[in-house]
């Protein structure tokens, strides 16, 4: 299964129905986020699973230890391939969802949103050290609680690697090609860079769902991305 993980962010599932069927003869790693999942359910998961394809479940779970175990308990059943948490739950929580989820899917976490600033993680969230320094004590953890890795910037890979270790997991949005428009990210990198700079996972999405020929697009970002620059 290649590395490229195409978020699947559609409002409709014949939207997604549509997609898929372009990928027809591969099986690709997609990226179920909640929006598609509240929509859609369980069923939809086996459906895309049925189809041969890997499946990222991007639902972010926070909540007591206890409550997010016996979740995990239930989301291990459906077939997925790649969970999250986000590690703001604390040692014990992430500790929890592994129990819960068991050691063959694998579980990473996210540190601090992308979207969030160093000026609005200071207000919101009353932490003073630099965002830098929060998304290392997050990845810390992360590993101390046993998780496969974390979501988190491209640029973040290197520092994060650094921190942990050589196979502790880097999952990364904020791709685009040099030919796409940013939307609605900022700080964004390429597949060719996202590699050089120690992602093991590309997370992308309109660049592929929104391009002319997602196939192509698709097999041009895989191959660029295991080249690098
Ligand atoms: O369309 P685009 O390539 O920007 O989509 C990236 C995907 O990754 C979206 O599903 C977005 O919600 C998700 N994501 C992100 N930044 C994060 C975490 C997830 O862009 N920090």
């Amino acid at each position: 299964m290649e590395k490229v993980i195409v978020a699947l962010d559609f409002e409709y599932k014949e939207e997604v129905i549509k997609f898929l069927d372009l990928f027809k003869d591969e099986s690709i790693y997609v990226k179920v986020g909640m929006e598609l999942y509240y929509q859609s359910g369980p069923e939809f998961i086996k459906e895309i699973k049925d189809r041969g394809h890997n499946v990222f479940l991007d639902l972010k779970l926070h909540d007591i230890p206890n409550t997010v175990e016996r979740a995990m308990r239930i989301i291990s059943k459906f077939g997925v391939d790649m969970v999250n948490v986000h590690a703001a739950g604390g040692l014990e929580m992430m500790k929890a969802a592994r129990n819960g989820l068991g050691n063959e899917i694998l579980l990473i976490a996210v540190t601090q949103l992308t979207s969030t600033s160093e000026k609005a993680m200071k207000r919101d969230q009353l932490i003073s050290v630099s965002l830098n320094e929060s998304v290392i004590h997050y990845a810390k953890l992360t590993k101390e609680a046993e998780l496969d890795g974390v979501v988190c910037s491209p640029l973040e890979s290197r520092m994060i690697h650094e921190a942990t270790s050589n196979d502790f997991l880097t999952v990364t949005p904020g791709i685009r090609l040099s030919t796409n428009d940013k939307q609605d990210q900022v700080r964004i990198t390429s597949p060719a860079k996202a590699n050089t700079l120690g992602s093991d996972y590309i997370v992308v999405g309109r660049p592929i769902t929104r391009a002319a020929n997602p196939k192509d697009v698709y097999f041009h970002i895989v191959d660029e991305f295991k080249k690098g620059e």
